[in-house]
């Protein structure tokens, strides 16, 4: 563990291994491979990994709890109409990168047509850095469709616009969000979303979900409605922490949300459940 209550990136690593022994476990006792075998009423004392992430400071809980919402970070129509007929998809985040794999030839024709895939609120990113280039662009986007939010990149003049677009009731999304200061300062200007990235902070060897337990915890102390969209998403532990953590939203690649519902237990138990329901209807077959 860090000083922090976070555990390190050992920990981490370790932690890994251990949800694969743990997955191997399960498999040996429930398949009753190697001559261990589950028995009824057996307690599942299986060393079951715990993560251990912590808040630093507990956030003071929401007046009125939102529901958590998710959000596939992806420009790829094929991928956001897939997610959008999971039934549990509420919006759409967009960047430069993700329309240069996934986005069609016109920008604002593209944006359109997510808008309309997807009931809920969808980014699209300005690119001009300068204030002016930032309002342009951002008036745009707005134009195109009710549900779009404009992405501003979080430097001075990205600082500058949010405020003038929450003036506006321009709905912003502030991007590329690596410290809590600049979350907070971000907040004061108005942005509806702040989008701390994590997976981004962990590949340069610091703790990303604790940005997201910081923001969480500055926001709630002053009821900025500013959301915390958690933002460069790798993995499923990455989910349950801020869900932990309290963060209003996790925008994710769709192969993050098609894990967060996998299970060895399940498929086995589906399994199960198939053979002796044939074996069944064989044995009970006139
Ligand atoms: O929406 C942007 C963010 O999610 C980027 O993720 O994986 O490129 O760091 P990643």
């Amino acid at each position: 563990m860090g000083d922090c209550g976070l555990p390190t990136l050992d920990a981490e690593r370790n932690a890994e291994q251990d949800a694969e022994r743990y997955t191997a476990r399960i498999r040996r006792l429930v398949l009753g491979v190697g001559g261990e075998s589950l028995k009824l009423n057996d307690p599942l004392e299986l060393d079951r990994p715990t993560g251990g992430l912590k808040h630093t400071h507990p956030p003071r809980p929401r007046s009125t709890p939102t529901p958590m919402k998710f959000f596939v970070d992806t420009a790829d129509l094929d991928e956001i109409r897939e997610a959008r007929d999971m039934g549990v998809l509420d919006g759409v985040t967009t960047n430069p990168s993700l329309m240069k794999t996934g986005g069609g030839a016109d920008f604002h024709e593209h944006i359109y047509k997510i808008c309309e895939l997807v009931d809920g609120d969808v980014s699209a990113e300005v690119t001009a850095t300068d204030y002016a280039g930032i309002m342009e662009e951002g008036r745009t986007l707005a134009r195109i469709h009710k549900n779009v939010v404009v992405k501003v990149p979080l430097i001075l003049d990205g600082i500058k616009a949010l405020k003038t677009f929450s003036d506006e009731n321009i709905r912003t999304n502030c991007t590329l969000c690596f410290s809590p200061t600049q979350a907070l300062v971000a907040a004061k200007a108005g942005a509806t979303y702040i989008s701390p990235f994590i997976g981004r902070l962990d590949d340069v060897s610091t703790e990303g979900l604790e940005l997201i337990d910081q923001i969480v915890t500055i926001y709630r102390n002053y009821g900025y409605e500013t959301e915390v969209l958690a933002a460069s998403i790798r993995h499923p532990m990455h989910v349950v922490h801020c869900a932990q953590m309290g963060a209003d939203v996790a925008t994710m690649p769709l192969g993050v949300i098609k894990k967060l519902i996998k299970h060895p237990l399940t498929d086995i138990g589906l399994e199960r459940f198939l053979q002796d329901w044939k074996a069944y209807r064989e044995s009970v077959a006139v």
